[in-house]
């Protein structure tokens, strides 16, 4: 009796994805591994090729936040997120089929991808949020964020933290709420406490001076850069713009596991 409660309970908090943040071995080991290598930049851009169906040539993702920007995010974190929704430690069931060993490869394609990635410019018109509470929102970044993500949100490639500078405003937001309501399972545990307290105007107001930081200029692509590596890539209209898609439409919320 007592071990079928233990078994139902112990059920109930896997089924919950609420447990705190937490590193997955298999993710950690494949990171290692991955950092370990030497990557080869043509190769990785062979493997992009899938990638760009959603992320777009450059990289840049959509305005509405629906695909996050990914060109010149720092390497050890594009490393560590591939590896860490491959195995299932934080849920993007929209990516999950593109990361199976069969399409992307393994650790050695995935240092290829993310030389190939990071290097890449990136949009010099991101989205960005309502600009009306920017005072108090550059006032929370000084005091909550700067001590990991750097003074201009650049990150920190060493530990693996996210530069957040240029990043569209609406990803920037389900991702905070995702780590505040510990959704994301590799959250970072310190960011949680940290974000704790945040009302709904903080979190608007922080996340809107963010996406604001320009990155610096040699990290920027010129107006109308389109990625020369993919010339013939059929796009659709709406990716051009990024105005084809509205906030309602990003993929759906991933189920629990
Ligand atoms: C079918 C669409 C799709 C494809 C194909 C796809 N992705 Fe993604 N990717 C997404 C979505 C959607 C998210 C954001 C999920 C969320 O909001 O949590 C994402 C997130 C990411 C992130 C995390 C970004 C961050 O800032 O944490 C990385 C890195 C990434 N993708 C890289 C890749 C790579 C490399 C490939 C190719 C091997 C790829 N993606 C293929 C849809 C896709
Ligand atoms: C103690 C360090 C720490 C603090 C403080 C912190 N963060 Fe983070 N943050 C991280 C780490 C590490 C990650 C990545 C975790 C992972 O997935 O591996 C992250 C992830 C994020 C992400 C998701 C990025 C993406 O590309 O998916 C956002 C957005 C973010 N942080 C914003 C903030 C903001 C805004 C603040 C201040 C209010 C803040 N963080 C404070 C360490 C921190």
């Amino acid at each position: 009796m007592r071990k079928s409660i233990w078994t139902a309970s112990l059920i109930c908090i896997v089924l919950s994805g609420h447990a705190v943040a937490r590193e997955s071995p298999e993710a950690m080991r494949e990171y290692e591994q991955a950092l370990e290598l030497t990557p080869n930049l043509e190769n990785g851009r062979k493997v992009y090729r899938i990638c760009a169906v959603c992320h777009t040539p450059e990289g840049w993702g959509l305005e509405s936040g629906a695909y996050p920007q990914v060109a010149g995010q720092l390497s050890t974190v594009l490393i560590k997120q591939l590896a860490d929704i491959r195995a299932r430690n934080r849920d993007n069931p929209t990516m999950l089929p593109f990361t199976s060993p069969s399409l992307l490869g393994g650790a050695q394609e995935i240092a290829d991808v993310a030389a190939y990635i990071s290097q890449l410019p990136m949009t010099p018109r991101n989205g960005v949020g309502p600009g009306n509470d920017l005072v108090w929102g550059e006032r929370l970044y000084k005091d909550n964020c700067t001590e990991c993500h750097g003074e201009l949100g650049e990150g920190n490639l060493e530990d693996h933290t996210p530069a957040i500078f240029g990043q569209h405003y609406r990803y920037l937001l389900r991702q905070f709420e995702w780590i505040k309501m510990e959704r994301r399972r590799n959250a970072d545990e310190k960011m949680v406490k940290q974000i704790h307290n945040f009302s709904h105007r903080d979190i608007r107001a922080v996340l809107d001076y963010v996406s604001r930081i320009k990155p610096p200029s040699e990290k920027l692509a010129k107006e109308g850069w389109r990625n020369p590596d993919f010339p013939n890539f059929a796009r659709p209209h709406s990716l051009h713009s990024g105005a084809g898609y509205t906030i309602d439409q990003r993929p759906s919320r991933p189920r629990r596991p």
